[in-house]
């Protein structure tokens, strides 16, 4: 290959391809499913968002991306990130991808630090395991707390996590996800524990972020409404599955699954609680709990026999992607 075809080839690359994932716990008669056929891309530069109820599969999807899988998990299908195929990697090479080409951010802040040890120790060590030496590793902690808009970057780098608000330390976990300038940033409902106005800050300060370095961002958020404002994409999950993929500006006035219409009109969302979601009648199910056909039919206002047949395929309809088998009847 010519070194012009390998940048094209690696501009042309997405930053994380799941393709038809499915993934069970245990075997054969004892298996619980929790995934099924999962197909979801993230291009550099993109925002993708995946939303859905509780239990419907979202955490499992983007910890599979970086080779973070349950215990006595099964895997069929492919995930890639950029060129590496994580599903058949070896633990040295998913360490090496989590420590450079692909970040996580969670919920809980503190989930990501360890209470007892110095901010400034979490913000170096992935610099420091690429061979940075210490007060170069330290000198870009410090321009990356200034950059996410910590006062006193100095004095921040000597305190501990307790020593910080729920937002702050938000932005700290940030600063750490994108010390390594990730292809891929993963970041599973980032601003659910936080207020609105830090909520708007957080999320902008993840696009300035992603501008300069064409990151992918998965945006995982249980808000519809959120995800179609900020994402270029949005995958709504029900159940373990993709039922509708939909440009964010598309979901709003054209929702083309049953579910998706239902998460729309349980707004407007509170954010940081779950009342939204508790409107829609009927339990979210997981996928081992989901009924035959259409995981969604016992809840859906337009279902009969013929959605029991099968699972619908995926069809076009407008500017989605959707399984459902009649689209043309979930009026806006
Ligand atoms: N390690 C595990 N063993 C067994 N079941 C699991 C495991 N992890 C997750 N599950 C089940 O898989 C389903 C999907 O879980 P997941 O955490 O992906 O949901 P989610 O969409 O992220 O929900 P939430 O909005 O509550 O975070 C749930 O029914 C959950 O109980
Ligand atoms: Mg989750």
């Amino acid at each position: 290959m010519t070194v012009l075809a390998k940048k094209e080839a690696t501009a042309r690359r997405s930053a994380l391809g799941v393709s038809r994932l499915s993934l069970t716990i245990g075997r054969d008669e004892n298996a619980i499913p929790l995934l099924a056929d999962v197909t979801v891309r993230v291009e550099r530069g993109e925002t993708v968002g995946l939303v859905g109820e509780s239990g419907s599969g979202k955490t499992l999807t983007a910890r599979a991306a970086l080779g973070m899988l349950p215990r006595g998990a099964h895997t069929t299908g492919q995930v890639t990130v950029s060129d590496l195929d994580v599903l058949a990697a070896g633990r040295k090479r998913l360490r090496d991808l989590r420590r450079t080409r692909a970040s996580m951010i969670f919920q809980d802040p503190w989930a990501s630090l360890n209470p007892v040890r110095r901010i400034g120790d979490y913000l170096t060590e992935g610099l420091r395991a690429r061979g940075v030496p210490a007060r170069v590793a330290t000198g870009q902690a410090l321009d990356l707390l200034d950059q996410v808009g910590i006062r006193n970057p100095e004095g921040a780098l000597r305190r501990y996590p307790h020593e910080f608000s729920g937002g702050m330390l938000q932005r700290v976990v940030i600063a750490g996800a994108l010390s390594t300038e990730p292809e891929l940033l993963l970041a599973d409902e980032p601003t659910t524990a936080l207020d609105v106005t830090t909520q708007a800050e957080v999320i902008g300060l993840l696009k300035t972020m992603q501008q300069a370095h064409r990151t992918g961002i998965l945006f995982v958020t249980h808000d519809l409404d959120l995800a179609a404002a900020i994402c270029d994409r949005v995958y709504v999950m029900y159940a373990g599955r993709i039922v509708e993929q939909a440009p964010g500006s598309a979901l709003f006035t054209a929702p083309a699954h049953p579910y998706t219409k239902a998460l729309l009109e349980a707004g407007p969302s509170v954010h940081g609680d779950k009342v939204a979601i508790k409107a829609i009648e009927g339990r979210p199910k997981s996928l081992a709990e989901a009924p035959s056909g259409c995981s969604f039919r016992d809840r859906c206002p337009l279902a009969d026999e013929e959605c029991a047949a099968g699972v619908p395929p995926l069809r076009t309809h407008g500017a989605s992607l959707v399984t459902c088998i009649r689209p043309e009847q979930v009026t806006p």
